[in-house]
């Protein structure tokens, strides 16, 4: 019995320790809303939120890039085929021209730290 007890704390352990190394870190809402001030010259998010010179964010994470009714897309992000995930979108604006080639997006966060970008994710995901 004390065997077996031990053995379910161990898998326990593990478990955690596999969680722990799987889970992206966990993003703070309000520096995710600071560092979107770096999107917001171009992206609107929240109540009455419009395309402006790049498209609104609300719902971003899950969608399929390019396929928002009234936004003007690129060709490129049209057909590129992308679904904005946490991994995808952190590539996305880390490197904007080479995850999608003539993309029309200005911005390179390509200094963005794994940190700032979980903040980010947490703050826009605040917008389903
Ligand atoms: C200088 C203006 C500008 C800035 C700054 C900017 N973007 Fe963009 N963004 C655009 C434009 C323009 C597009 C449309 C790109 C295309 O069609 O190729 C776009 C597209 C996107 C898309 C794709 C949306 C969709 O509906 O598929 C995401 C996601 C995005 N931007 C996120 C961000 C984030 C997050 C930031 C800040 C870290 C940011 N952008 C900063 C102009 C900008």
């Amino acid at each position: 019995m004390k065997a077996g007890i031990a053995f379910l704390a161990s898998l326990a352990t593990l478990a955690i320790s596999l969680a722990a190394h799987a889970a992206p870190q966990a993003g703070d809402v309000t520096a995710g809303k600071a560092a979107f001030a770096a999107c917001a010259s171009c992206h609107q998010v929240g109540t009455g939120a419009r395309h402006a010179f790049g498209p609104r964010l609300d719902g971003v994470i899950g969608r399929r890039a390019g396929t928002q009714a009234g936004f003007n897309y690129s060709p490129a992000m049209r057909k590129s085929e992308i679904v904005w995930s946490p991994s995808t979108l952190a590539a996305y604006i880390r490197h904007p021209d080479e995850v999608v080639p003539g993309t029309s997006m200005r911005f390179s966060g390509w200094a963005y730290s794994e940190q700032k970008l979980a903040d980010l994710f947490a703050y826009l995901q605040t917008f389903p």
